[in-house]
């Protein structure tokens, strides 16, 4: 029997890794992704080679990861709950892919995940592999083990000879979920709402009052609804994002204090760094406003809370969000342009925006002379006929008063 686990070189996946051997019997391949965690990854491999693993997966999927998952659901403006950038939401459906595909090229029939039984995550890993190969099997060791306090954990750990970092001893002051384009935090001490989170708990942004006092301007390019350039210099999708995480880092842009509602019906409050997602989702926006049509523009809007919703809820791979994809795809044929940020202190504005694609007419809209651009009579009719209904229904309850 062979598992294929998501390992990211931590305790408590190591922790995982020997449980599922002695526990299952199972011979254990380790699969280790960068995703931009800002993580080495040696570490990972060295660990794992100490614990004795013959199969090793390390790879590096940032490209692919903001290629494929992060574009596609900038294109939407994707938000949960009004607030929510889906930083660790979007991470899963990759990692499970590779999971699956990895479990069949080495054989095996089952993978293993280290998120909870609380949690959004074990849903998320677990619709992704069923929907990626009905017959996986998937252990969720969080929900099975009766390893239920750090110190049942450690003395397992101890037991089994597995290295334990000086600073994992004792309990971690709050649970990390990094990746290129967030970071997120929960739990120990954020778990009351009511207070304030630690300045310790940012780490990928400084605070807006510590932010530079002069602002900063960047243009983005954009083609077909996916950022292409910063500047003026084109760089792959991975790149793009790199960059707009130092921009956004260095001028505090992206910070949120968050309650949100889990799909598993709980509350929780998380903080998340979303600097450079937050940077791409305003000039996103902004380079719509002149290259959407309005009908268009309002239909997407009105779908984007389902769509964010899905991703939010573990439903990557299923044929609603693959509907929507194509609809908002369609949508995006020419949001091609530029737009020009401002970075100050906390925020990302968009102060100018211009496309070859563009649908502003200036001679529309001008309040100078149009010379015969618009009618200004056309608007009489157009207000009245509006206006039929309403008036009717005024009417009848004047009468009925
Ligand atoms: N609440 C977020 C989500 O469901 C993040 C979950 C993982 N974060 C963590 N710190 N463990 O997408
Ligand atoms: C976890 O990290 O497993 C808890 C967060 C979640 O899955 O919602």
């Amino acid at each position: 029997k062979k598992v294929v686990l998501a390992y990211s070189g931590g305790l408590d996946t190591s922790i995982i890794l020997k449980w599922l051997e002695t526990e299952y019997g199972c011979e254990v391949v380790t699969f280790t992704a960068d995703l931009g965690q800002g993580e080495e990854l040696e570490p990972a491999r060295a660990k794992a080679e100490l614990m004795g693993v013959k199969d090793i997966y390390i790879e590096d999927v940032r490209e692919e990861f903001v290629r494929d998952f992060v574009f596609p659901m900038f294109r939407a403006n994707a938000v949960y709950e009004g607030l929510y950038l889906l930083g660790t939401s979007i991470a899963r459906p990759l990692i499970s892919k590779r999971l699956v595909e990895i479990a069949e090229e080495v054989g095996a029939d089952a993978v293993a995940h280290g998120a909870t039984g609380k949690g959004n995550d074990q849903v998320r890993f677990e619709l992704a592999c069923y929907a990626l190969n009905p017959d996986i099997k998937v252990i969720a060791p969080w929900r099975e083990w009766d390893l239920t306090s750090r110190t049942k954990l450690i003395d397992f750990a101890e037991k089994n000879q597995i290295p334990i970092a000086k600073d994992k001893r004792g309990e971690a002051p709050f649970s990390v979920d990094a990746n290129l384009l967030h970071t997120s935090s929960e739990g120990k001490v954020l778990e009351d709402p009511a207070e304030m989170a630690p300045d310790y708990v940012y780490q990928r942004t400084v605070s807006p009052e510590d932010a530079p006092n002069e602002a900063e301007y960047i243009e983005v390019g954009f083609e077909r609804g996916d950022a292409v350039s910063i500047n003026g210099e084109a760089m792959s999708p991975a790149t793009i994002l790199t960059k707009l995480n130092e921009l956004g880092g260095k001028h505090g842009i992206g910070r949120l204090d968050f309650v949100e509602n889990r799909f598993v019906g709980m509350k929780s409050r998380g903080i998340y760094e979303t600097p450079g997602g937050t940077v791409l989702l305003e000039a996103h926006r902004g380079i719509e406003q002149i290259t959407l049509d309005s009908g268009a523009g309002h239909l997407k809007d009105s779908l984007m809370p389902r769509y964010a919703e899905l991703i939010y809820n573990g439903f990557w791979y299923s044929p609603e969000r693959e509907m929507l994809q194509a609809a908002i795809d369609k949508s995006q044929e020419h949001v091609t342009g530029t737009v020009k940020l401002k970075l100050y202190k906390g925020s990302a504005t968009c102060v100018g925006r211009w496309s070859d694609h563009s649908l502003y007419s200036e001679a529309h809209v001008t309040f100078e002379d149009d010379a015969g651009a618009y009618d200004q009579k056309d608007a009489a009719g157009f207000i009245q006929l509006n206006a039929l209904r309403l008036k009717l229904l005024a009417a009848r309850n004047r009468r009925l008063k």
